[in-house]
């Protein structure tokens, strides 16, 4: 059986980011909150040598595994490591709208093919254990339509799943980057209302130019759920609200000390097995929005250059220690 898992409040796919160390942080600082992996292309998944490292998931749950692939067997396979790394959700993203992406036929480039698109959420549903879901855009272009939009979900719910979530603007294909696409075309969060309206019992997750917590709030309400992407990209401490702010737990996460020994305990292990960088970027944003960090910046910078481990463990503690007041 399926768990039942409240998707209030997600972070969004983020692919170079949302690592398997940023989900360890966010899993720190909220237990609630509902994870997603980075987009890996089926074929990857399949041919990789050392597939269990690309899509660890060290107790993370509640998380999704987002796959990119068009291929029903592919797809099959995805869900079964899916199931097998003890991912909650696998998500299919027919969203992303890179040339990259549209040379190997998946993407957002799918929205094109809605019978394929139904076909390869048939091909992923292996068991009644894992969840399948989609992540797909309202459009394809520069012109809204909704009878478009209708029609895709119409024909994706054959599928039987019953979990979408929606980046609430169009994608284009041609002439404007990945980056364009997720600030260019406009947003539109109506289409998620009028197709909710007409699915009831379907969940349709809100994503989309959510840059505040109190905007995410307020979504949430009239939404089955809210997935934010850049805004804790920027800033992973909002997640210290979530677990209270949408799933009426009683307290907030306090960010400390303790908070950095955590985050480095996890990853000591892995260092010298992947780059610092990699290890230590979802601490690299922490400084967002915080008065005079720009000292502390510099210095993890330049120790960064220099490997050295553990004096960056104590620059960020002492970081925490002068500014948790703020942060908090
Ligand atoms: C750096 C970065 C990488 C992204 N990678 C993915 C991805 O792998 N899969 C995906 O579905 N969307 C990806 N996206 C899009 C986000 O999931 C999200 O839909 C988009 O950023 C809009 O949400 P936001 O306004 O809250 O950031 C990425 C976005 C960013 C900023």
């Amino acid at each position: 059986m399926k768990k039942v898992i409240d998707r209030k409040f997600c972070v969004a796919p983020m692919m170079g980011y949302t690592t398997p160390y940023a989900r360890n942080l966010y899993r720190i600082l909220s237990k609630k909150t509902f994870l997603f992996s980075e987009m890996i292309a089926t074929k990857t998944l399949i041919h990789s040598k050392d597939v269990s490292s690309i899509i660890a998931n060290e107790f993370q749950n509640p998380i999704a595994l987002q796959v990119g692939g068009s291929e029903y067997n592919d797809l099959k396979l995805s869900s079964k490591l899916a199931y097998e790394l003890n991912y909650d959700e696998v998500n299919l993203n027919v969203g992303c709208p890179s040339k990259a992406v549209q040379k190997g036929s998946f993407g957002a480039c799918l929205m094109r093919d809605k019978v394929l698109v139904k076909n390869c959420l048939d091909a992923m549903q292996i068991n009644k254990d894992i969840e399948v879901s989609i992540k797909c855009r309202i459009g394809l272009g520069k012109e809204f339509n909704y009878e478009f939009f209708e029609e895709f979900i119409d024909e994706i719910l054959k599928s039987g799943i019953r979990l979408v979530y929606v980046h609430a603007r169009n994608a284009i294909l041609n002439g404007i980057s990945p980056k364009g696409n997720r600030n260019i075309p406009p947003l539109n969060y109506s289409f998620l209302s009028k197709i909710k309206s007409k699915y009831p019992k379907t969940s349709f997750i809100l994503n989309g130019g959510i840059d505040s917590m109190d905007k995410a709030l307020k979504l949430s309400k009239v939404h089955d759920g809210v997935m934010l992407g850049r805004l804790i990209q920027n800033n992973p401490f909002c997640l210290k609200d979530v677990d209270r702010q949408f799933y009426n737990q009683k307290n907030n996460y306090i960010v400390s000390e303790k908070t950095i020994n955590d985050y480095f305990n996890f990853i000591r292990p892995k260092f010298g097995k992947d780059s610092i960088y990699r290890l230590l970027s979802p601490l690299l944003s922490i400084f967002f929005g915080i008065p005079n960090a720009k000292e502390f910046k510099i210095n993890i910078h330049s120790k960064m250059k220099e490997d050295n481990f553990e004096i960056l463990e104590k620059i960020f503690l002492n970081f925490i220690k002068e500014k948790k007041i703020l942060i908090n």
